[in-house]
Parts: C-alpha cells; structure tokens; sequence
C-alpha cells in the first residue's frame, strides 16, 4: 500500500491495523485526513474479515497531535456548527460496532486525545503525551473531551487537563485511567495485536453486544442499562456462535465462531 496516504489499512488474521499518517504534522487531523479516516472505518465495519481494529499514528513522535490547527485560521462559527452537526471521526470511532483499540505512540493531544478515547481500549508507550491544549488556542474540546475524559478521568481530572491545556505523561495517563495500559516502545504495536488477537478469536455477535452493553453505561441510568444486558443476552441467545461456544465447550474443544 502507498505510504503516501492519509490514512494507511493493513490487516490479517482478523485484525486491522489503520495507520493516520502524516507524521510530518505530527498526524493533525485536517479535513482530508478526517475524511479518509472515516471511510476508512466504514470499509471496515462491512468487512466481515476484520474483527478487532487498532488505530495508530504514523512515525515515532506522535498518535496524533490534534485537529490542524491551520485549518482554524479562516473556520466561523457557522462553519464549526455545520461542522458538528456531520459525522466526525470521534462519533464514528465510538459507534464504530467491533472492538477498537488505540494504540498510542507519541503526542496524543486534542482531537487525538479525543480519538483516543472514543476508542475501546487505549494501550501507551511510555514516551506518549496526553493533554487538551484547545484552552491555550483561545477555545475548548469539541471533540468529546469534556464528557469522555471526566468519565474515564474523573471530573477534576478533566478540569485539571482541559483548564490548564497541561500536558501528562504515560503512567499519569495510566493512574488516572485515561489509557488502560503502558508497555515500552518497542512493544506497543505487539501488545496492541496480542490484545486484538486475543479479541478477534471470540464471537463477533457476542462482541457487538457487549460494545452496545458497555457503550449504553456512559449514557443510561443503572436500571435501565441492566435492562438493555438482559435483552442483549437474549440475542446473544439465538446466535449460532452463542450454540457453537457451549458446544465447543463441552466437547473438549476451541469454538470456532461464524459471527452469526
Ligand atoms: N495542527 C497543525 N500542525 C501541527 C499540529 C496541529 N495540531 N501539531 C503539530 N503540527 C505541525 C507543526 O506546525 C510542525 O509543522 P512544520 O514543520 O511544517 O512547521 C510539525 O507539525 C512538527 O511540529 P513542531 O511544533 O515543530 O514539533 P515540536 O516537537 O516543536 O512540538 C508539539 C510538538 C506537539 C508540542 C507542538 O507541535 C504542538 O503544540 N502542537 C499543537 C498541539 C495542539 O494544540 N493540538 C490541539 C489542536 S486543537
């Protein structure tokens, strides 16, 4: 595949790996890189080959270091409203319907922080930087920082970061459960394929209805989420890869799941 694309697809074994590349711009996301990346993930979502995604940047030095911010110079407000009115890469990463993993090498500031943690599961080399520096261009996160961040973070952890435009590293990232794991360097796209690996070997049925399970929690009261789990089992229950896994089970033997 070209190394000149915006956003670059590589996938075997079930897993794909999309690669944002423009590591000259440290991976800012301008428009033709937010258009690529979700097509990119739309291609993805109907191929039923791939069953785990990760998301990464290219080059060393970062995942990606936010929106490009040229791109804001002659933006109005008419523009950023009809903006966030449009699918955008954030959106389309969380309702994304399989498992996505970002794994993160470098700068992960602003929209990539945010791309992160529209993500499933966020996996850290220890030389990444987090933070939302929007605040020292004069504005705020658009791209979900606000809400995810004090989800994950808690809420004074995202008044801390959102206010003061600060950047943290890895392991503060890890203790205030903004990335779920950190791993040296040169270990990051192996861990990151071991986890996904490990992920695509199960039902897709069973790992669509867990996303919609534990993407409801961010957003429906207790009750009502312990509803949707139920219903959810339901259908889990008239899938052949539910009847595969207890049979395999009792056979002795690995499932071998259909995603149907
Ligand atoms: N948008 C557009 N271009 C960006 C960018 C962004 N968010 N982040 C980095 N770049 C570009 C730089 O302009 C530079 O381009 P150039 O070489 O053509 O001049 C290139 O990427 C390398 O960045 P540079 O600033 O030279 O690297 P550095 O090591 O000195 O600093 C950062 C790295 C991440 C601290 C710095 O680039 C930065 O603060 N970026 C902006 C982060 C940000 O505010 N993101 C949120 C936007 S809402």
């Amino acid at each position: 595949m070209a190394s000149d694309e915006l956003v670059i697809t590589d996938a075997a074994d079930g897993i794909a790996t999309v690669t944002i590349n423009r590591p000259g711009k440290l991976n800012a996301l301008n428009a033709a890189v937010r258009q690529a990346f979700m097509a990119t993930l739309e291609r993805l979502e109907a191929d039923t080959s791939v069953r785990v995604v990760i998301v990464t940047g290219a080059g060393e030095r970062a995942f990606v270091a936010g929106a490009d911010i040229a791109e804001f110079e002659t933006r109005t407000a008419l523009d950023q409203f009809t903006a966030s009115r449009c699918a955008t890469v954030y959106s389309a990463a969380a309702r994304f319907r399989k498992p996505l993993i970002a794994a993160i090498n470098g700068f992960c500031l602003g929209g990539g922080c945010e791309l992160a943690l529209a993500c499933d599961i966020r996996i850290a080399s220890t030389g990444a930087r987090f933070g939302q520096p929007e605040v020292n261009l004069g504005f705020l996160p658009g791209g979900g920082a606000t809400q995810r961040l004090s989800r994950l973070g808690g809420v004074g952890q995202a008044f801390k970061l959102i206010y003061s435009g600060e950047m943290i590293g890895a392991d503060e990232a890890l203790r205030i459960g903004l990335v779920e794991e950190v791993v040296a360097p040169d270990r990051l796209m192996t861990r990151a394929r071991e986890l996904a690996a490990s992920i695509a070997k199960k039902s897709p049925v069973a790992l669509q209805l867990i996303k919609e399970a534990i993407r409801a929690s961010l957003e429906t009261p207790l009750a009502e989420g312990l509803r949707l789990e139920t219903a959810l089992l339901s259908v889990a229950f008239s899938s052949e890869d539910k009847r595969e896994g207890v049979r395999a089970f009792l056979e002795r033997r690995p499932p071998v799941f259909k995603g149907r």
